[in-house]
Order: structure tokens, then C-alpha cells, then sequence
């Protein structure tokens, strides 16, 4: 009869996600929320509102159009957002996740705002596309109710393990004010409905590789 000379379970290739979480940027997201109020109610057509559309997953809310890029308009609010959290944090991820030379990776970044209101959520959704590295979500202002009211919750990928075995379907992130969340674009996850008036927003982007 044969025998088994060894054996052992494998983990591969965890889904890495990055948190980093700032002090003292009350005033920096206090004069984001300004300027992201001012560009919702701008009735320039670059600033429409994107939620309605049917192919996108926001439900209800607001949201910038993709192409505006929202964090390449020059306000100082933004450049700092930019410069002081998203840029720091994706050569964070690059290097110490990716295990890519930030300095030798030319990338570009896709951004937009994602307000939502009382009742608003986000469908499941990921943004994988060619050449995409990491996605990101900058929390701007995230009201404080009980979870998961609000709620960033996570698929697990694996889901044969979840309909077979045992293993978690989901995992949540429960987001604050002055955090960013950094994550695999392949990486399925949705926003549960917010139960208060208050306006939970972000700032969304990807970090492509430019070719
Ligand atoms: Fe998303």
C-alpha cells in the first residue's frame, strides 16, 4: 500500500492590506469636506454627479466622475492630501507589499470622492483592470455610528473555502476619520448603508503602472 512521506498545507499569497491612520489632520479634513461640498453644488459639468449611472456601484450618494481626478485639482487641501498621505502611503505599498522600487515604478492615479448620506451604500465591487497595482480609500469624514452601519467589509477570495468549508465569507474594516486603507484592486468589497444624516466621504483612487 502507499504511503504518504510527507504532507503539509500551504498558505500562499495573503491578501495584503495597508492602514495607516494619521493625528492632527482635523483641519485638513475639515477643509477637504469644504471643498468637496463646494464641488458637489458646482453646476460645472465636470462635476456631476456619477452615483446614478446604472453601471456604477455607488447607491445613492454622490460621486465624482473618474476622469476629473480629484486629486490632481490644485487646491492646497488636495496637494497636501496628495503629498502628505496618498503618495507617502503608495510607495509604502510598493515597496514593503509589492516589493517594487517606488523610485523605479512609473505609476499614475486615478482618484474621485465618494460622498454618501442616510441610506446610501456601495454595491460589491473590485477594480481590477490591466496595469492596476493597488486601490485605496482616504477617509475624509466617517460618521460615528455602530457597526456595521457604514461598514467597508471585505470578500474573501477564496470562495470555494466558504461555501465548502468554514472559512470566513467576509472580513470587515471598520474605517475612522484620517485613515487610509490600502488593498489588492482584485480584492471584492462593498460599503454597507449609512443610518445617519450625516455625510460619510472618501477619496477612492487606484495606483496604475504608467507604460
Ligand atoms: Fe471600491
Amino acid at each position: 500500500m502507499i504511503q504518504v512521506s510527507e504532507e503539509r498545507v500551504e498558505q500562499h499569497f495573503p491578501t495584503t492590506v495597508l492602514v495607516r491612520t494619521f493625528q492632527a489632520v482635523n483641519d485638513l479634513n475639515t477643509a477637504l469636506q469644504q471643498r468637496f461640498d463646494q464641488l458637489e453644488h458646482d453646476p460645472h459639468a465636470d462635476y456631476t454627479n456619477e452615483a446614478p449611472l446604472s453601471v456604477n456601484t455607488t447607491q445613492g450618494g454622490y460621486q465624482t466622475k473618474r476622469g476629473l481626478s480629484v486629486l490632481e485639482l490644485d487646491y492646497p487641501e488636495i496637494r497636501q492630501l496628495r503629498q502628505e498621505i496618498v503618495m507617502p502611503s503608495i510607495e509604502i505599498y510598493l515597496a514593503e507589499v509589492l516589493n517594487a522600487d517606488p523610485l523605479f515604478t512609473p505609476f499614475e492615479i486615478s482618484s474621485w470622492v465618494v460622498s454618501l448620506g442616510e441610506g446610501d451604500w456601495q454595491a460589491p465591487h473590485f477594480h481590477a483592470t490591466e496595469y492596476t497595482l493597488i486601490s485605496g480609500i482616504y477617509y475624509v469624514n466617517v460618521p460615528d455610528c455602530p457597526p456595521p452601519k457604514g461598514t467597508l467589509e471585505f470578500i474573501n477570495p477564496n470562495l470555494n473555502a466558504v461555501s465548502l468549508g468554514q472559512q470566513d465569507a467576509s472580513r470587515n474594516h471598520q474605517p475612522k476619520s484620517g485613515q487610509i486603507i490600502l488593498f489588492p484592486p482584485y480584492y471584492m468589497h462593498y460599503v454597507h448603508p449609512m443610518r445617519r444624516a450625516e455625510t460619510r466621504r472618501v477619496v477612492a483612487f487606484d495606483d496604475r503602472l504608467k507604460l
